[in-house]
């Protein structure tokens, strides 16, 4: 019992990023454009279309602020962690710190969910704009390979889907730098294309669109919050660049707050323009965004924007591919995962095993699934992580041996508290479905421990 919730001295992790210092080197606003590189991708160019016809209406713009402010919360818990202790593995590691071992292991596995599907999930919708943009070339892609697995539907595996897992994958192992002027450049055309929407779409919005507002009444709202809640992922990216911050105490909360709000703004502007121009009913397309540009007879901007869509999803590929494959790699560090995993090639010095094995599986879920499903998953993953951080917060504040000068949760502790509400409330909007595939997952992943990880891991020497 004791081996179970064995902790991670706190003073090793500190000790070791003082021994491999990595340059200091990202203010506040490099912050807010690596989020943003992070968090816009599908969740913008798709969500607000489907949610919206099948759940929340028009009214899609409350769920959008509901997720961001439980997003905010469990930001604002995050940056503390990420602040006092900055480490990379990201809710990983500071469960290991506060809560131990197994509850650690389980975080990281809730973590791999999140980082895996969403994977899967981004490159399902990429695929959508992908074959959008082709057919405005007069490329057509036989519609069987271009759709999960649903033969009433006529769609049998999303190859699209798994071929851009592959590049991306590849691209990977090629140890390709996120470099912060390629990540700018890409942040400023998927803004740009957004913007591109907003700026034609509003001459065409029909305000009698937006009647009924909320169709699927307040029980809609919460629904999409908790389906929209995805559009927001990958700001915890941005706390795991703490070790490379400059003055974290001030840029992390700026850095972190700061992209979600600019994120908020985008969604909802979005979706307002997008019920407006198409009647909600019609949205549940694969691309709605371009689709709501043909609608008014704008093929010009429908093609910018599904190029923009193209690209800018790439990105948040790349950084949940990356995200993923660490966590293997901490894993496996650890001793909770075989060795395998954390193999550098010694010519490319990044982790080419682990990389082909994420890859390979994760392009199966892309293939298969549907990205409501995939989506529905990621997010439960993400909000358990959410839940131990936010709870961990008020274990982290008991330990004394901390450094005292990172940033602090305002309204303690009623904020963490709050924050941990906020998130159960959302898991239990999450349909019965997505609860037993996520059971099955953890169940999995406690055989995975007791039997391999609890004998291997490093803390046993
Ligand atoms: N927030 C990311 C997206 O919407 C996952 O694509």
């Amino acid at each position: 019992m004791k081996k179970l919730f064995r902790k991670k001295p706190i003073k090793d992790l500190l000790h070791k990023s003082d021994n491999l210092q990595l340059p200091k080197t990202l203010g506040a606003f490099d912050l807010i454009l690596l989020g943003v590189g992070a968090i816009v991708g599908t969740g913008i160019f798709i969500l607000p279309g489907t949610v919206s016809a099948l759940h929340a209406g028009p009214g899609i713009i409350f769920s959008f602020v509901i997720a961001a402010i439980v997003c905010a919360l469990a930001a604002l818990c995050y940056s503390e962690f990420s602040s006092t202790v900055p480490v990379t593995g990201s809710a990983y590691s500071y469960s290991y710190i506060v809560f131990g071992e197994i509850i650690a292991w389980l975080v990281g596995w809730s973590l791999l969910l999140e980082y895996g599907l969403a994977t899967a999930a981004v490159a399902t919708g990429w695929s959508g704009y992908f074959t959008s943009l082709l057919e405005g070339f007069n490329i057509h892609i036989p519609l069987a390979l271009t759709g999960a697995f649903s033969p009433e539907e006529g769609t049998y595996i999303n190859l699209p889907a798994i071929c851009i897992i592959f590049v991306i994958g590849i691209l990977l192992t090629l140890g390709m730098k996120e470099s912060a002027r390629f990540n700018a450049l890409l942040v400023a055309i998927k803004v740009g294309v957004i913007l591109l929407f907003i700026g034609v779409g509003v001459f065409y919005v029909k305000p009698e669109n937006w009647t009924p507002f909320l169709p699927f009444g307040m029980s809609g709202v919460f629904t999409g919050a908790a389906l929209v809640f995805f559009a927001y992922l990958g700001f915890d990216a941005v706390s795991s660049a703490a070790e490379e911050v400059k003055n974290p105490q001030r840029n992390m909360p700026i850095g972190i707050i700061g992209s979600l709000f600019i994120c908020t703004l985008l969604y909802v502007v979005v979706s307002l323009v997008l019920t407006g121009i198409v009647p909600y009913t019609n949205l549940n397309v694969t691309d709605p965004v371009s689709f709501a540009m043909q609608v008014i007879n704008q093929e010009w901007a429908a093609g910018i924007i599904s190029l923009g869509a193209v690209i800018g999803m790439m990105t948040v590929i790349l950084v949940m591919m990356y995200g993923g494959t660490r966590l293997l790699m901490a894993f496996a560090r650890d001793g909770l995962m075989p060795k395998i995993f954390a193999q550098l090639s010694p010519k490319r010095k990044t982790p080419v095993k682990n990389t082909w094995i994420f890859t390979i599986v994760i392009s199966f879920f892309a293939g298969f699934i549907p990205l409501e499903t995939l989506a529905e998953l990621v997010n439960m993953g993400t909000l358990i992580a959410f839940i131990f951080v936010s709870a961990g917060i008020l274990n982290l504040r008991k330990n004394k041996n901390l450094p005292p000068n990172g940033f602090k949760v305002p309204f303690y502790p009623v904020l963490p508290i709050v924050s941990l509400i906020l998130c159960i409330f959302l898991i239990t909007q999450l349909s019965m479905q997505t609860w037993a595939a996520c059971g099955i997952w953890f169940i999995i992943g406690l055989i995975i421990y007791l039997l391999y990880g609890k004998r291997k891991s490093t803390l046993n020497r």
